[in-house]
């Protein structure tokens, strides 16, 4: 039976923290150049409907270093873009490449490719979820703090695919989240009522400086996502008392460190301070997302590192 990675909740407890510590291992050899090649022969499909620099750039890079190769494709060159259902290209591309990366603007075209392939299928971000950013977020957490459980993350910002990821994790980790978000802005509610009925940790708030105290990690992202530009003058607005910037780490205290998926749009969501300054993991939290798309990539085929 294939599997996918369309959600973090396609994932047990075991299974995702036996990901994060294969991403560590895989760091490890990466860092010191060993050659490891298990995917020779192997072929990446890669479908996105939305631009991307990390995603794209470790998922073709991560491929390439494991042996296999990659081939990137948008709507546009595709017969996609003339009228060809996702179930036909799902079906004719699991005749051709051995796994596939979907960036989406709407999550259904995500789980209807997923449905009519024959190969794994992995969430490249979809507009309600990002499971591979939360997961290599997860693992440069445990590398900053040594914990994989029974840490705070307070999200600042938008009720969005980075947040509705979050409150997936706590449906399978012992964690605590909290959405600061404006009014208005909140999680995805089914997502949300999921993990509230099965008890998970999860919590929406609308108090940024009273939410993020005691937090071990602060996390934002843009205020704005990729679909949503058309109310970008509207939500800087609104969004504005949740900006991450020095008072807000401040009112976090010491323990906190600074987490973005990025892109950054900096003075909105975060200052250059902030993103800049010594609480800040970004540039770590952005080179994890290589070695977590490689332990992905394992995963789902059948191979260990
Ligand atoms: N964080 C992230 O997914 O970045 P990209 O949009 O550049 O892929
Ligand atoms: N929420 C953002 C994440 C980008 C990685 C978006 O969907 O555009």
């Amino acid at each position: 039976m294939k599997r996918d990675l369309i959600s973090i909740r396609d994932l047990s407890k075991e299974e995702i923290v036996s990901l994060v510590k294969d991403a560590v291992t895989l760091k490890k050899r990466h860092s010191l150049r060993l050659p490891y090649l298990p995917l020779k022969g192997r072929v990446l499909g890669m479908l996105f409907e939305k631009p991307s620099t990390r995603t794209r750039v470790s998922f073709e890079a991560g491929m390439c270093q494991l042996g296999g190769s990659a081939i990137f494709m948008s709507p546009k060159e595709t017969q996609l873009g003339r009228g060809e259902t996702i179930e036909d290209t799902a079906r004719v591309l699991s005749r051709y490449v051995d796994i596939m990366v979907l960036r989406v603007y709407s999550h259904e075209t995500l789980v209807r490719f997923a449905r009519f392939s024959s190969i794994p299928v992995i969430n490249g971000l979809s507009d309600l979820l990002h499971p591979c950013q939360v997961l290599s977020d997860l693992m440069t957490i445990y590398e900053k703090t040594g914990m994989l459980e029974g840490f705070r993350v307070v999200f600042v910002g938008d009720g969005n695919n980075m947040a509705n990821s979050w409150i997936n994790l706590a449906t399978r980790l012992d964690i605590e989240v909290v959405i600061s978000c404006p009014e208005g802005y909140e999680p995805d509610r089914s997502v949300l009522e999921t993990a509230l009925s099965e008890g998970a940790r999860v919590r929406v708030s609308h108090t940024p400086y009273e939410d993020v105290k005691g937090a071990h990690v602060v996390y934002t992202d843009v205020w704005c996502s990729m679909g949503q530009e058309g109310e970008r003058e509207e939500r800087l607005k609104v969004f504005r008392p949740f900006q991450v910037n020095s008072a807000l780490m401040e009112a976090a205290g010491d323990g906190a460190i600074f987490m973005h998926c990025l892109p950054a749009h900096r003075g909105d969501e975060v200052t250059d301070d902030v993103i800049d300054g010594e609480r800040s993991v970004v540039w770590d939290q952005a080179e994890n997302r290589l070695h977590m798309q490689k332990a992905i990539m394992l995963f789902l085929l059948g191979e260990r590192p």
